[in-house]
């Protein structure tokens, strides 16, 4: 059986960046109260007139490509992670397969939507069509543009604080060598807590006829509902436990790990990790410091900037995982 490598990284953030001090001038918050409980001291946000959830992924997957030096043509399956579509349907899969000119091919483009967890999902489902060979060379991309739903008011504030845009992607291939590459995937959930961290409106099925009400704008179910709380209690938890199944799964330890990536929740939440795996800092990369928490698209960008930094080399054991909306966590152990 094959197995997958990463063999490029990219990611494009949008130009606009927006830091803790404009955000006080919107609502009622400070840069002091956003960097102690999230480490958040700037996001970026998307220009309208140029940014599309699509378009940001195509930009980060050419740069993947150029990277691994691989033709675009060779791409033959896009996996497209976000919970932030350029549309209701189609995925946002199509539109950058057509942005990449790869429409005349017909390649397969699906979209999943498992938020932050969408990468890793993602990366998982990819891997498991190049080792059954129906794949030789696939994209996977996450890409967010959170700022257009933010409310930005009192009481939505621990909502709009964290969230930011951008786009991370990388290129999957085949290759013969054994233990190289993504040697394991690990995913979960548990719908118990869907509504935790959920958008409600527009659903298509809440005992009503109609999908979209005037009543609806008005009121706080179109924007993010998220019980800060509890997600982060069991973020702490899933984090932990989903790191420690990968590792048993491939007979190593913690201090195996060259390179933990969390997907960027909140730099409290990676602290805690990384005390609790007694993991040196320099083993753990964050990033949310620049980005705020960009959903599918943080750890594709962690990756990038990560190996692009010099912070993956050849032969390392990285570790990813991500929690989130579900709640879904998942890891994901790579030999570089
Ligand atoms: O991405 C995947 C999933 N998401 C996460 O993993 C996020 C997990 N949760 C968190 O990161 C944190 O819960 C938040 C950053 C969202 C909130 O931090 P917290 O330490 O849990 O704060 P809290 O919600 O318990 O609020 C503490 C206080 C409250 O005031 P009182 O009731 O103590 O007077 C809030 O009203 O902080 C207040 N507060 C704020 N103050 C200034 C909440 N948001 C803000 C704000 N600025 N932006």
């Amino acid at each position: 059986m094959k197995n997958s490598r990463i063999v490029g990284v990219g990611h494009y953030v949008p130009e606009r960046v927006v830091t803790n001090q404009d955000l006080e001038k919107l609502m009622d918050t400070s840069d002091e109260w956003i960097v102690e409980r999230t480490g958040i001291k700037e996001r970026r946000y998307f220009n309208y007139e140029k940014d599309t959830c699509a378009n940001m992924a195509t930009k980060a997957t050419k740069m993947a490509l150029e990277r691994a030096e691989v033709d675009v043509n060779e791409i033959d399956l896009i996996v497209f992670a976000t919970i932030t579509p350029d549309y209701m349907f189609p995925g946002s899969g199509v539109l950058m397969q057509r942005e990449l000119g790869l429409d005349k091919k017909a390649i397969a483009a699906l979209d999943i939507r498992n938020a932050c967890s969408g990468f890793i999902y993602g990366l998982s489902i990819a891997d498991q069509f190049i080792k059954t060979g129906m794949y030789k060379t696939v994209a996977v991309v996450g890409a967010e543009i959170q700022s257009s739903a933010l409310e930005f008011s009192d009481r939505q504030r621990h909502v709009s604080i964290i969230f930011g845009d951008g786009a991370g992607a990388v290129i999957l291939q085949a290759t013969d060598e054994s233990g190289k590459g993504i040697l394991s995937t690990h995913m979960h959930s548990d719908g118990t807590y869907a509504e935790e961290l959920y958008v409600r409106d527009p659903g298509s099925s809440r005992k009503r006829e109609e999908r979209l009400t005037p009543e609806m704008l008005e009121g706080v179910n179109i924007k993010a509902h998220m019980n800060g709380n509890l997600v982060f209690k069991h973020a702490v938890v899933r984090f932990m436990e989903v790191i420690t199944e990968a590792l048993m799964a491939n007979g190593k330890t913690k201090e195996d790990i060259d390179l933990l990536i969390p997907h960027q929740a909140n730099l409290r939440i990676t602290n805690f990790i990384q005390q609790k795996l007694q993991l040196d800092e320099e083993k753990v990369f964050s990033n949310i410091q620049k980005y705020g928490n960009t959903t599918g698209a943080s750890i594709p960008i962690a990756l990038s900037e990560a190996w692009s930094e010099g912070k993956i080399k050849e032969n390392d054991l990285v570790c990813l995982a991500a929690f989130g909306s579900g709640f879904t966590w998942a890891s994901a152990l790579i030999n570089w």
